[in-house]
């Protein structure tokens, strides 16, 4: 066993543990511990998919409704509700905790976050002051009345990664080649190190918060990572998400790493310090458990847009998940990314359907 990997133990963070939640399939699948039925849960559940989030979000702007406490609360169970996932998903946004810090970004409706001046410079350092607690009090507040709705049902808190939250800054903006993130890290080694420490432990702030307010478990997003080769993730990014993980692992809640296009990058990431590994649809989760090591839970890894098959089709290719998994100690059943905002939310529903039949035991 690699050093930090130990099994978690059986305790959740600053309050009572809930056992029923403690117990369920998918804290135990990521304990890699034996379960009823593999869970399954998906990355952007909460959102445009489904006709009731669009309601409920009439009129208000993305990162307002975020921080509206009842709202949040409404739309993070919709899917919970409609599909029976066995998790919840925290609806919120990688970018709430730097807008909490002041930065001035907005998302814009089909194109993400957008910074008004982007990072690049040293003087820019000056603008992301550590997050408080207080800053947030929204979520506080909104995962407390969820944990009282949710019962046994975990609740997934999450984060952006330094690297992915680097890259909206630098950027300015969503970014296909992400050439000034990488003009920086390449050019400024001293400045990217600062930055990324400083983004970690506004990550960690974060991923504390929502840890003592009761969620059950975190996972830290580095959609773009996968851009990166191999030496350059070890050098410059791993370090800062490492710091991400080590600051939280004394609450003994599940940690998942999670980013897109990392193939080569598994291994690698299975070293951050996370106790379940998310992989997209591009590696088989046999393969992938190789290149992680199996010390460690893996999460995935149906490519969303399968779902755009019949059903016949999505039933087949889930399988295929399954069966890749079948020898894997830890399974948590997801998409490869996040849901696709124009799928049919009836094949999401059978999608879970079909996990909890075929894997029953
Ligand atoms: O998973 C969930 O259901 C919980 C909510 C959640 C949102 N964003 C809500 C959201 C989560 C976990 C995120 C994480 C997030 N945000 C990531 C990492 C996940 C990933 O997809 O890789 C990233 C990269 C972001 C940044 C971001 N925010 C993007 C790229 C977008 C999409 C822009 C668009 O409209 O196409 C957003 C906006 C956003 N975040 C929406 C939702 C539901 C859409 C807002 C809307 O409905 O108008």
């Amino acid at each position: 066993m690699k050093a930090g990997h130990e099994r978690l133990p059986h305790v959740t963070a600053n309050r009572p543990a809930n056992a029923a939640v403690t117990d369920s399939p998918f804290l135990r699948a990521c304990r890699r511990e034996p379960v009823p039925h593999t869970p399954v849960w998906f990355m952007r559940q909460a959102g445009r998919s489904l006709p009731e989030y669009r309601k409920a979000r009439e009129g208000i702007a993305m990162l307002d409704s975020c921080m509206r406490p009842e709202l949040v609360t409404e739309i993070t169970l919709q899917p919970v509700r409609r599909h029976a996932v066995d998790a919840a998903v925290l609806f919120s946004d990688i970018v709430i905790p730097l807008k909490a810090i002041g930065v001035d970004l907005d998302i814009r409706p089909g194109v993400g976050p957008v910074v008004a001046r982007p990072f690049r410079s040293r003087q820019d350092l000056a603008r992301l002051r550590p997050l408080e607690p207080d800053d947030v009090k929204y979520v506080t507040e909104a995962i407390g009345m969820l944990t009282a709705e949710l019962g046994a049902t975990p609740l997934i808190g999450f984060a952006g990664a330094p690297f992915t939250l680097a890259s909206y800054l630098v950027e300015g903006g969503p970014s296909r080649h992400h050439e000034h993130t990488k003009a920086l890290m390449y050019g400024d080694p001293g400045l990217w190190s600062e930055l990324l420490d400083r983004l970690a432990a506004i990550t960690a702030a974060f991923l504390r918060v929502q840890i003592e307010a009761g969620a059950s478990a975190v996972q830290l997003f580095d959609s773009w990572v996968g851009a990166l080769a191999p030496a350059d993730y070890r050098r410059a990014v791993l370090p800062a998400s490492a710091k991400v993980f080590s600051a939280v692992a004394g609450y003994g809640v599940p940690r998942i790493h999670f980013g897109v296009g990392t193939g080569e990058l598994l291994g690698s990431m299975g070293e951050a310090g996370a106790d379940v590994v998310g992989v997209d649809w591009r590696v088989p989760l046999d393969e992938a458990a190789r290149r992680v090591g199996h010390e460690l839970a893996l999460q995935g890894n149906l490519d969303p847009a399968v779902l755009f098959a019949p059903p016949e089709a999505v039933a087949a290719q889930a399988q295929r998940v399954l069966d890749a998994a079948a020898g894997l100690e830890g399974h948590v059943f997801n998409l490869g990314h996040g849901v696709l905002p124009e799928t049919d939310p009836d094949a999401l529903t059978r999608l879970v359907a079909y996990v909890h039949e075929h894997t029953a035991r």
